[in-house]
């Protein structure tokens, strides 16, 4: 088996985690009793690119447990946890000398070059096939095989490619050493049923393509499940955004002025979560609903240039660019926090902060710097301005993510087993699947659902099992 890990000698311990994780997810585990005997995924050839962390060693052996082939990658250079990529190479009948698990290219702390040399060796498949199935989170997997494909149909690489010039640099430069005469990528993209694709970002690449008329293979789009999106980029986030401050500096939130940038699921997640810690939160938008929002929520909306001055802890939960420029860091207080939990790393002008003349930077400790500025102020800096979340923490616990992976195998079987029904387009999964998801859920919580009498269902005009709520309906 082909893999790169950091050390297989961790597997035991990525073993125990994943046993602790199996019984907080107890979507993936009812899903996999359920298909056991059916192996709705026997063929399936699954390229995965999302975080390589113990919650995603419970999706992957999964993915297995239903007859799947599976490779990995992480899709973020700091977000592997190391004992679960040992765990899941090993598998749980193997050894470290003898693995027998899942091939997994990941390690934390890859570098550029190194995180995309990974995705190309999770997409090419032993005996020269690639895979039939994409699972991804950003759409990193998705972008290589499209732009391989589009430079094999135009005959040449360009020189320079599309945002951050560093990170394109290095895409076209695997690009130019992969794209053949005889289409390698393009084989590789006819052979794709589909992609599930997990995050916000992901599928706002995902519409652009497809509207843009260059999509090549269907895709469904997992994060505007009800119970990803209100759920993982929400309630994960208020959890994990605490950790990843805790981890990184330990400082007391309490009586704190933290700016959160944005006010979607994430940032409502974030807010909340550095309010019940007793931070003054002052909120960023340009959505004037989500603005709304936040004011009707409690919160100071204003600004980031109005209050760069006072606030001591920035998030930047956007998904969008340069939300703090190099400018504002200029400005802030001595010791201010930065920190992103949006997917890349662009909501922070990294860039232009190592551009200051005479600017100064320092290891902490991994993922936490300070930068020092001529005139003696610093600020500190979380994974270098990745997601902090998952680069100074370990991410979403597993009983959120049980939520969103166990949408992800749904829109597996689903793509897999009936791609004649989905032309190429982005889709949401149907009502019905998203209740499903939360259904499997509410046991574990001790949760009692009222049941409709029929007379009931009828009166507002619902099957009594269900979809409870129209298309429309926004939760
Ligand atoms: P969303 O679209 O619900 O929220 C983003 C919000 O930012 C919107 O309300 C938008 O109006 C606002 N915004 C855009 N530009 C802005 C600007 N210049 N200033 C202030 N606000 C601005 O998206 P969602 O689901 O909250 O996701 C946000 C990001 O987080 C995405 O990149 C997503 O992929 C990522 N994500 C990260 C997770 C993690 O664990 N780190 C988990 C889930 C999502």
């Amino acid at each position: 088996m082909d893999f790169k890990v950091a050390d297989l000698s961790l597997a035991a311990f990525g073993r125990r985690e994943i046993q602790l994780a199996e019984h907080e997810m107890p979507g993936l585990m009812a899903v996999r009793e359920e298909y056991a005997k059916a192996q709705p995924l026997a063929g399936a050839k699954i390229m995965g690119s999302l975080h390589m962390t113990i919650q995603t060693a419970v999706l992957i052996e999964t993915l297995v447990a239903l007859g799947a082939e599976v490779r990995w990658v992480s899709c973020n250079i700091f977000s592997t946890q190391d004992h679960a990529a040992a765990a899941v190479v090993v598998g749980p009948e193997g050894t470290p000398e003898d693995p027998k698990g899942v091939p997994v290219f990941a390690w934390k702390g890859e570098t550029l070059e190194e995180y995309w040399w990974c995705t190309e060796q999770a997409l090419a498949w032993p005996g020269g096939d690639g895979p039939n199935m994409i699972l991804d989170d950003g759409g990193d997997a998705t972008l290589l095989v499209h732009k391989g494909a589009e430079y094999e149909k135009a005959g040449a690489v360009p020189s320079t490619g599309e945002d951050d010039p560093e990170e394109w640099g290095i895409i076209l430069d695997l690009l130019r050493r992969t794209v053949t005469d005889e289409g390698r990528w393009t084989r590789i993209a006819s052979r794709i049923k589909g992609v599930t694709e997990e995050t916000t970002t992901g599928v706002h690449r995902l519409y652009e393509m497809f509207k843009a008329g260059t999509l090549l293979f269907p895709a469904i789009n997992v994060n505007d499940s009800v119970t990803k999106s209100k759920f993982d980029n929400k309630y994960g986030c208020r959890h994990s955004v605490l950790d990843g401050l805790n981890r990184a500096t330990d400082v007391l939130i309490g009586g704190k002025v933290a700016v959160v940038a944005g006010y979607g699921d994430v940032g409502k997640g974030c807010a909340e979560a550095l309010k019940g810690q007793g931070a003054r939160v002052i909120i960023t938008e340009i959505d004037p609903i989500c603005a709304l929002q936040a004011a009707m929520d409690g919160f100071q909306v204003t600004t980031l240039d109005e209050v760069v001055g006072i606030a001591d802890i920035f998030v930047t939960t956007t998904g969008n660019f340069n939300i703090i420029t190099a400018d504002h860091m200029a400005q802030m207080k001595h010791n201010a926090i930065v920190s992103n939990i949006g997917h890349f790393d662009n909501e922070i002008d990294m860039a232009g902060l190592a551009r200051i003349p005479g600017i100064e930077k320092t290891e902490v400790k991994p993922q936490v710097h300070t930068w020092r500025f001529p005139d003696g102020k610093q600020i500190i800096v979380l994974a270098e301005g990745r997601l902090m979340n998952l680069g100074c923490a370990t991410g979403h616990p597993s009983f959120v993510m049980s939520n969103s992976f166990t949408n992800q195998v749904i829109a597996q079987i689903e793509l897999f087993t009936k791609t004649g029904e989905y032309p190429i387009g982005v889709y949401v999964l149907p009502k019905h699947l998203d209740e499903k998801v939360a259904r499997l859920h509410l046991d574990a919580l001790g949760v009692k659902l009222t049941k409709l009498t029929k007379a009931q269902a009828e009166y507002i005009g619902v099957d009594v099992e269900g979809p409870y709520k129209p298309e429309h309906y926004r939760y």
